[in-house]
């Protein structure tokens, strides 16, 4: 999710960078750095921090040129640094690349480089690329770029400037996004249209796979490699507040769309093979695996309804005794830690002051402490001997929800590799359970496609008073997490619960007009949820029914209205069940009124106790 800016034409090159990744601030980012051309050579100017930081140092040391580029760092590889800050370039500084994304050969592409003599000077997986293009390059920077990221797999957006092509930038597209923009003789790229906007409307969208080489005159676009591509260019209409959240209205819907993608990232390289799961940043050995007697799973709020799904996961998956406790709380209970327990700190921010303080007691008290965090470089991620970075990019709706599902998918991946590691997961498990994780993204995009029916189901109940979320087994959190939605952004009333807990005192509650909202995706309970939802019909409660391809015949015919999302192991299905409640809350916040980005009375990262 970093921001890319870069720009060939007659001005001065580095205010319009400047001013483009300004406009790209708010994807976030950690450091930030520009390359411009400056009479037969490169100069770079970079450093970690806000991007004030780089502007204070263009002014103390300024670059002059007309050719640049420029990169805002999110990290994902390297702690945030002047040394990681993008621009990388090559051994001989002719060559330099901005990147966006991850190549997940990375490490075996640095060896060999090393190995033939290149230098680093980074801990990025970019660097590579600069190396790789170093080595191909002939004189033609369009072929040397094919060749290098031949060699590359993952999924990046990728812009060269070398200092013996000073009339073109070449850039490719791997899944990141890229976009060129068509000015009067000037020609700009950048990885969001709002850092163009105040250049050009019309902009060339680069599609996967795709290489654009850009001139002052415009821009040339190919296969990598091969055949050229003709596009008509795009009329932009949208101003650039509505840029920013790519045409959506609010960041949160934004968000919640990008969920196929921020899943995709999060597994990326995680799953080399149909056996291997491969925890970068996870340095348990078998034997501590082994050893292991307890995982306790502290987090706050969303990240807490992660923490209490991965519990479930942890001890089918792993055999590991687990407990997920609020961060707000643990530290008053005088925890029974131990010295071969695991304290699983979940958090995006990574910067929660109550998760904070609960993992440094669960250390205190003498567990190992890894963090599942979504912020390179953070409190929890700089403090926990081992990270599972969670790669949703930045979120900015203070309502959390691509975080989430990556916290999820994160957690499956921490239990497989520990159940693996403690041999209590046979393999044709492992190898069904990591054919479904890679099936997930495209599931997610499945599910999203409710979003029609959801709408019309927010624009009948938007005025409902209260809602009860059930459900059994994993399906609780998740109602936990549905209900949590809809009561932070739409500000309806709302309680989840255990289903079997109803019978106990809530079902008081239950009267013509409540609205019910009944997850049933483990085959196992369909049966008994089944029992709750009758219980609360027969009190004339609407219930709304929430399944999987797997369940929805046997939920079907007891419910008034009926969601249903694809099968997957149902280990899995938290993953795809919270998405039509994500979206249920939004349109309902949407239909009140409400500010969805900013809830009253919330903060997005909660720094206090
Ligand atoms: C709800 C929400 C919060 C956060 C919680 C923890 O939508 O966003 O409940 O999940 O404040 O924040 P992090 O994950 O940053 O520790």
């Amino acid at each position: 999710m970093c921001g890319i800016m870069g720009y060939i034409g007659n001005r001065p090159a580095t205010p319009v960078l400047l001013d483009g990744l300004r406009r790209l601030e708010y994807r976030g980012y950690d450091s930030a750095g520009v390359a411009v051309l400056n009479g037969g050579t490169i100069e770079v100017r970079k450093v970690a921090g806000k991007l004030a930081r780089l502007a204070e140092l263009l002014e103390r040391a300024p670059v002059d040129g007309v050719v640049g580029i420029g990169h805002t760092r999110w990290a994902t590889h390297g702690e945030p640094s002047d040394g990681n800050a993008h621009p990388h370039a090559d051994c001989t500084g002719r060559v330099v690349v901005i990147h966006n994304g991850i190549i997940e050969n990375f490490l075996e592409l640095k060896d060999e480089l090393q190995g033939r003599g290149h230098r680093f000077r980074s801990d990025t997986d970019t660097e590579v690329l600069a190396h790789l293009i170093e080595e191909a390059f002939h004189g033609d920077l369009a072929k040397a770029v094919a060749q290098a990221v031949a060699k590359a797999r993952g999924a990046y957006a990728l812009v060269v400037l070398s200092a013996d092509a000073p009339d073109e930038i070449v850039a490719v597209r791997m899944i990141s996004p890229l976009i060129v923009g068509l000015g009067q003789d000037e020609t700009l790229l950048a990885s969001d249209i709002p850092a163009l906007l105040p250049y050009t409307r019309d902009v060339v969208i680069i599609e996967d796979g795709e290489m654009a080489v850009i001139t002052r005159a415009g821009v040339a676009l190919s296969r990598i490699g091969g055949d050229p591509v003709v596009r008509e260019p795009t009329r932009i209409t949208w101003d650039a507040a509505a840029a920013e959240k790519g045409g959506y209205e609010h960041f949160m819907l934004k968000e919640i769309h990008e969920q196929p993608r921020a899943l995709q990232e999060t597994l990326m390289a995680r799953l080399p093979s149909d056996r291997e799961i491969a925890l970068d940043g996870v340095a348990i050995a078998p034997d501590a695996a082994r050893a292991l007697t307890k995982v306790w799973l502290v987090a706050c709020g969303t990240a807490y309804h992660a923490g209490l799904v991965g519990r479930i996961l942890l001890e089918r998956l792993a055999q590991i005794p687990a407990e997920a406790d609020l961060g707000s709380e643990f530290r008053y209970r005088e925890p029974i830690v131990g010295r071969h327990a695991l304290a699983v700190a979940i958090s995006q921010s990574g910067e929660t002051a109550d998760t904070i303080a609960a993992a440094r007691e669960a250390q205190v008290r003498g567990a190992r402490l890894l963090a599942v965090a979504n912020v390179v470089g953070s409190t929890l991620a700089r403090e926990a001997a081992d990270v599972l970075y969670t790669r949703a990019g930045p979120e900015i709706a203070v309502c959390s929800t691509k975080a989430y599902l990556t916290q999820l998918v994160a957690l499956a991946m921490l239990a497989m590799h520990l159940g693996h590691a403690r041999g209590v997961l046979g393999r044709a498990r492992v190898a069904g359970l990591i054919r479904s994780l890679r099936a997930l993204p495209a599931h997610a995009q499945a599910a999203l496609e409710l979003e029609p029916e959801v709408v019309r189901l927010a624009e009948r109940l938007h005025h409902v008073e209260d809602v009860f979320f059930i459900g059994r087994g994993l399906d609780y959190p998740v109602a936990m997490e549905g209900s949590l939605k809809l009561k932070e952004i739409s500000y309806v009333h709302s309680e989840a619960l255990a289903g079997g807990e109803l019978k106990h005192g809530t079902l008081a509650l239950v009267t013509p007009g409540v609205v019910v909202v009944a997850l049933a995706t483990q085959p196992e309970l369909v049966d008994k949820t089944v029992s709750n939802i009758q219980q609360v019909r027969a009190r004339g409660a609407e219930v709304i029914g929430l399944g999987t391809a797997d369940t929805a015949a046997a939920l079907g015919p007891h419910v008034d209205t009926l969601f249903t999302v694809p099968a997957t192991d149902p280990l899995l299905a938290p993953v795809l069940s919270v998405i039509p409640l994500q979206l249920f809350a939004y349109h309902v916040a949407r239909l009140r009124g409400n500010d969805v980005d900013q809830p009253r009375n919330l903060a997005k990262s909660v720094t206090v106790e």
